[in-house]
Order: structure tokens, then sequence, then C-alpha cells
């Protein structure tokens, strides 16, 4: 599994997390109890970048949805699905995070698509 540096460890403060963008997917890495935590940036419900942290949650400045910084878990019924979590790990002084596949994109892209009810 390919890692890439993210930033330095002393970046990502306690409470906080920080959006970077990693072989063209949006990518946070959050802080929370002195853990890391990262998943793919991107809302499950309708495509918008993740980037406002309220610990312990992430929240989705478009609709609303608030995600469990701990699992990725929606908490409020609007996205289907949880966050696609990534590896990270702090090193040396600096955070690393797993390169996410440009395929995630088009994974999500399936999952906002209006469903086709019965006419
Ligand atoms: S896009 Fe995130 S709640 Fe709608």
């Amino acid at each position: 599994m390919e890692m890439a540096r993210f930033a330095k460890d002393t970046t990502i403060r306690e409470g906080t997390g920080r959006v970077k963008v990693i072989n063209g997917v949006p990518v946070i890495v959050l802080r929370h109890n002195g853990e890391l935590y990262a998943y793919v940036a991107v809302c499950p419900h309708a495509y918008c970048v993740l980037f406002d942290v309220k610990a312990p949650m992430i929240h989705c400045v478009c609709h609303g949805e608030l995600f469990k910084i701990e699992t990725g878990e929606p908490t409020m019924g609007l996205a289907r699905t949880p966050l696609i979590k990534l590896r990270v790990e702090a090193r040396e002084g600096n955070v690393y995070v797993e390169v996410p596949g440009r395929e995630v994109l088009e994974e999500i892209a399936e999952l906002t698509k209006p469903r086709s009810g019965p006419s």
C-alpha cells in the first residue's frame, strides 16, 4: 500500500482536521482524543467535500450530515454509507496517509446517483 507524506505531525492539532488533495482525491486527516484518523473527504450523500470538524463529528456543510470521527459512520440519516477510511500513521515528526485510488471517486459517484424508482 502506497503512503504519502501529508503534513508535519504538529500541524494537526487535537480536535482539528486538514484537507489535502492526494492523487486527485480530497483526503481529510483528523486528530481526536490523541488518535489520528483519515478518510476520503467526500460526503457520500451528494458529493460535497468535507472539511468542517466539530469533534467528535465531521460536519458536512451542504446538508448537515454528521459523521463520527472514530468510525466515519453517518448519524443523521442523509448519507447511506460511512466515509471511506484510509490508513494513517505518524513517524519521525510527519503524518503519512494511504494514497487513495482514483476509483474511489467513481465508487462515490455511483453511491450518490439518484435512485430510479418504479414509475
Ligand atoms: S452532501 Fe453531505 S449532507 Fe448532503
